[in-house]
């Protein structure tokens, strides 16, 4: 493992972070609005996390105001740069707290190893934001003091990245099933025989496989609702959820962090999760359960 890796994993491992880590999520719990506004700061209505987007202002921002400082050294008259890199500052603190809200609200559903990460990610963030607000008022030293909090969000981003990509916090977990059970053996409409009707109990998420795709059915009475059965927000077993009506919905509640799915479409109807979830479509002929996977549309 290179050495980098290994300093971008190492906040993964930072146990003692733990108790902080909890009290950061119940505090969220707590003072984080729920329902629809929680949905919007997670990115249920964009189908990903809004949070990386958001960072795009203070990011873009900062640095805009770095090049502006590294101009005025270089240039004759670049003192008069500092007015226009001071108010890309203050943009970069206004739009700080939106886009720390969304990422807070992400941490409420992540595993723990990532949360201890995203500790780590939000404190060289709090350094950056505490560094650009003394810049505003710090004289001879603001381009500095920039820079300094440029810097700081700039190794943060990074944790955040691999946070993202190494450590797949964000991303749709069940976006390559549909994939996987194209492979499997299917009738002339596509479907793969999940076994009969009788063996399904009433009312119970079951787990069944379509090829090397699981999948979880829910019957009620003669019909067969399905779903992918990965979730897409972290990769939880759906078929170990329970079922509740949201909002006048049915839903496939996963066990992990809660996300709701509608039974029939796979919409995000609560929880961290923002991907809607892979639809099974079902028929029962002859007793039997046809299941196929509804993926992306084909050329
Ligand atoms: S894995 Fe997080 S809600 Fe399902």
């Amino acid at each position: 493992m290179s050495v980098l890796q290994r300093v971008f994993d190492a906040p993964s491992r930072l146990t003692v972070l733990d108790p902080l880590a909890a009290r950061a999520k119940e505090t969220a719990d707590r003072v984080l609005p729920g329902g629809r506004v929680r949905g919007w700061l997670h990115g249920r209505p964009a189908g990903h996390p809004l949070h990386p987007a958001a960072a795009m202002l203070p990011v873009g921002t900062s640095v805009s105001a770095l090049l502006l400082d590294a101009a005025a050294v270089v240039l004759p008259g670049g003192r008069a740069l500092g007015a226009p890199a001071r108010g890309l500052t203050a943009v970069s603190v206004a739009a700080a707290g939106p886009t720390a809200a969304m990422g807070w609200a992400d941490y409420t559903g992540l595993h723990e190893d990532q949360q201890r990460t995203a500790l780590v990610h939000a404190a060289g963030n709090a350094v950056a934001v505490a560094l650009w607000s003394l810049s505003l008022v710090g004289g001879r030293r603001a381009p500095l003091l920039r820079t300094a909090g440029t810097l700081a969000a700039g190794a943060a981003g990074a944790l955040g990245g691999h946070l993202a990509y190494r450590w797949a916090a964000g991303p749709n977990h069940a976006e390559h099933l549909p994939h996987l059970a194209e492979l499997a053996p299917a009738d002339a409409d596509g479907s793969t025989d999940l076994g009969s009707l009788d063996e399904l109990p009433e009312g119970v998420p079951t787990q069944r496989w379509v090829g090397d795709a699981p999948v979880c059915l829910l019957r009620r009475g003669a019909r067969v609702h399905g779903l992918v059965d990965t979730c897409s927000h972290l990769g939880g077993p759906l078929h170990d959820g329970e079922v509740r009506d949201v909002d006048g919905r049915t839903a496939l509640v996963c066990p992990w962090h809660g996300t709701a799915f509608s039974l029939t479409d796979g919409e995000v109807l609560d929880g961290p999760g923002t991907a809607p979830q892979p639809v099974v479509a079902v028929r029962v002929r002859g007793g039997r359960v046809l299941g196929r996977v509804e993926g992306p549309p084909k050329p």
